[in-house]
């Protein structure tokens, strides 16, 4: 894994954007995985600068989102959907035919969720998938204990999710216990993961899913599997990682050398 760390949520969402920005500047038809929550918004909100004053062109994109609440509406103010199109869709390119995201109204979510995969996969995969991380360790919706080796599926949320989220409701009881999501071995399967970590109380599940073992109850650990992982975090988020001075060192180094 390469572990970036940048002194606030607003420099590292910066570097993320770059990132994302040279994949579609390379590959104009990239397929993007996107993420939802508090984390990706400084990097949607440089995308959309980038378009509106730099002309990156997302026409020819296609984006398959993580998540969705089951049994909300894509129109609903808390649905995934919504959030995508209010913090990016709305303000880039992208045709809303080529826009992919779970429909938690769906009636028969399994034959969703399959038809989800084989969506992805007639799109050629995903070329980078970017990630937040939950304060359990999930990644998407998988939470402990899911399947490293799972697919997109329904997962029921914990309470430590549901609290976090909560502050999205109106009450936490109106939190959804379930969410369709895409599974961990979804996720391993892209071409490129791009992880942020942002703020205090990341720093445990970050430092976990990056230096602990790879166990499911940690599923974001399950990236230390994959050869192609860029973290990036903010100080904050990478105050317990124990070879912080290693990954800094590393980064300046590239950043120097090229290597
Ligand atoms: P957050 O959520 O970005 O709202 O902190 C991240 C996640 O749960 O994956």
């Amino acid at each position: 894994m390469e572990v970036i760390i940048k002194k606030d949520q607003s420099t590292a969402s910066v570097y993320a954007a770059r990132l994302l920005a040279d994949v579609v500047k390379v590959k104009p038809h990239a397929v993007l995985g996107l993420a939802t929550g508090s984390t990706p918004l400084g990097l949607y909100r440089e995308l959309v600068r980038m378009h509106r004053e730099e002309g990156l062109d997302f026409s020819r994109v296609t984006t398959f989102n993580l998540d969705e609440y089951v049994g909300v509406a894509p129109t609903h103010p808390v649905s995934y959907h919504r959030f995508m199109n209010e913090n990016l869709f709305d303000h880039i390119n992208v045709p809303s035919s080529q826009v992919h995201v779970p429909d938690g109204l769906a009636e028969d979510l399994p034959g969703h969720c399959r038809a989800y995969e084989e969506a992805i996969r007639n799109a050629g995969g995903i070329d980078i998938q970017v990630l937040g991380i939950g304060s359990d360790g999930h990644i998407a919706f998988n939470e402990p204990s899911s399947s490293l080796g799972s697919r997109t599926r329904t997962k029921m949320l914990t309470e430590e999710t549901r609290k976090d989220n909560a502050r999205f409701f109106d009450r936490l009881e109106d939190v959804p216990h379930h969410a369709i999501t895409m599974g961990v071995g979804t996720i391993l399967e892209s071409a490129r993961c791009l992880m942020l970590a942002f703020g205090g109380n990341k720093a445990g599940a970050l430092a976990a899913a990056v230096e602990g073992p790879v166990t499911s109850m940690v599923p974001a650990s399950a990236l230390q599997l994959h050869p192609r992982v860029q973290v990036i975090a903010d100080e904050p988020a990478a105050a317990r990682l124990a070879l912080k001075a290693y990954y800094q060192q590393a980064l300046a180094r590239r950043e120097e050398t090229g290597r």
